[in-house]
């Protein structure tokens, strides 16, 4: 019976392998139908009856203008700042990963949500003073991200399966760290984790997020309503407001991560707020580090029929009239200027565009160095250099988040943020 039901496991394995796999192989290489080096405009050049920029003071004047274009055409209206109330605070395990780290749970209230938002905090049991922290966003919840554990809350439905089969499954395809950071290694460098699931405000699912989104939405213009990636760009922010009252965290490295989607957010987060200190946004594609103009990769028209929530809903009239958004991704990641971004990004995942993000980076550096950041030093993909304000790496392989890509995230934060300042075991 007992080996029936192993059998069992193992067809349903090669089936859900052959269907992610295929997922995965699938993904057209759409061909290139715009140049976008042509096509994107100079990041310092007039913009929307602007005059050029010729200093830091005229770009800090502009951010206003851009943030506004952005939300008219792509990401919807970013809601006001509301900070989050915490309501619980609990100590999941005091001494987890053999006593390097200290688990707590908080429920926070945010304001506008009747439901919670749980927020994980992970922090260094070694640490010597405040601690730079990673502020993660994971489209499997909470307990997928602390390796299943059950005495972490996984509220409500849209987590995706994270254990068993289904689970395995999908780390083969998408690599080890695809649901989960690789939490140890992270402590043993001196950084503390904060782990959220946008989801427990806004589902990732079109009708039940868009349902949300529109009892949320209270401006006139419906076209810019609040997309999911704006929301889940604000609950990073409301995370941030979390941390910045907790003396253990040091507010001047307050890192977010995302991958692909909530790559996208960590990306608008960090270009509408300020107290992030630095941004990782791995194979964010389309409506992230990706010119929307470079065409390589996923459309507006497939990205919007698939995840209609995900902007606002006006983005979608530029499906198949890319050239017409009157703003690009380059001008994203400018917004971020000059705090250190990573960019990571992997051969084969064409879906998600390298050669768009990298023409973005380049388009972006000139506010980097407005500011007097070497911003992007690399002239070829490949030249990877962690120490840059504007970083960018390619890797072979496909999407999905492997050992490889969290070496080089945190080569990236050694770099800015000083290096591991954790006590050594003999103090
Ligand atoms: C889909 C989507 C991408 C997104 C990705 C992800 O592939 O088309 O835009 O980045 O999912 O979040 O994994």
């Amino acid at each position: 019976m007992k080996r029936l039901h192993f059998i069992g496991l193992g067809v349903l394995a090669v089936l859900v392998l052959g269907v992610v796999g295929c997922v995965n192989v699938v993904l057209p290489a759409v061909p290139n139908r715009v140049d976008g080096a042509e096509a994107i405009p100079p990041v310092l050049a007039p913009y929307g009856g602007d005059e050029a920029v010729t200093s830091v003071a005229g770009w800090e004047a502009r951010k206003p203008l851009l943030r506004a274009a952005f939300e008219t055409h792509v990401f919807g209206e970013m809601p006001a700042p509301a900070a989050a109330r915490v309501t619980r605070r609990r100590v999941v395990d005091d001494a987890a990963f053999d006593g390097a780290g200290r688990i707590e749970e908080l429920t926070l209230d945010v304001a506008g949500f009747d439901r919670d938002m749980y927020l994980v905090l992970v922090v260094p049991n070694a640490a010597a003073g405040p601690v730079p922290v990673i502020v993660t966003q994971h489209f499997c919840g909470n307990r997928a991200a602390l390796g299943g554990r059950e005495d972490v809350s996984a509220p409500g439905p849209g987590a995706c399966a994270d254990e068993g089969v289904m689970g395995w499954g999908v780390k083969q395809v998408f690599g080890r760290w695809i649901m989960e950071p690789p939490i140890e290694r992270i402590l043993d460098r001196g950084y503390a984790l904060a782990v959220h699931y946008p989801g427990d405000l806004v589902p990732d699912a079109a009708g039940a997020g868009e349902t949300v989104l529109d009892a949320w939405h209270d401006g006139d213009d419906a076209g810019a309503r609040t997309g999911a990636i704006a929301a889940w760009a604000w609950a990073y922010s409301r995370v941030v407001d979390v941390l910045d009252e907790d003396p253990r965290f040091d507010r001047d490295r307050v890192t977010v991560w995302g991958h692909s989607r909530n790559g996208k957010s960590a990306l608008v987060a960090a270009a509408w707020d300020d107290r992030i200190d630095a941004v990782i946004a791995h194979q964010s594609g389309t409506g992230g580090a990706t010119l929307t103009r470079s065409l390589n990769g996923e459309s507006v028209e497939k990205i919007t029929e698939a995840y209609p929530h995900w902007f606002a809903p006006r983005y979608a009239a530029y499906g198949d009239n890319e050239a017409a958004v009157p703003i690009e991704q380059h001008q994203l990641l400018a917004l971020i200027a000059p705090r250190p971004v990573l960019l990571g990004n992997a051969v084969r995942d064409k879906w998600s565009d390298p050669e768009g993000a990298f023409l973005a980076a380049e388009g972006a550096d000139p506010v980097f160095e407005l500011y007097g950041s070497d911003g992007l030093v690399q002239e070829t993909m490949k030249a990877f250099d962690p120490s840059a304000d504007l970083a960018f790496f390619l890797r072979p392989g496909r999407h999905g988040v492997r050992t490889q890509d969290w070496d080089m995230f945190l080569d990236f934060l050694d770099a800015h943020f000083g290096g591991p300042r954790v006590a050594s075991a003999n103090g």
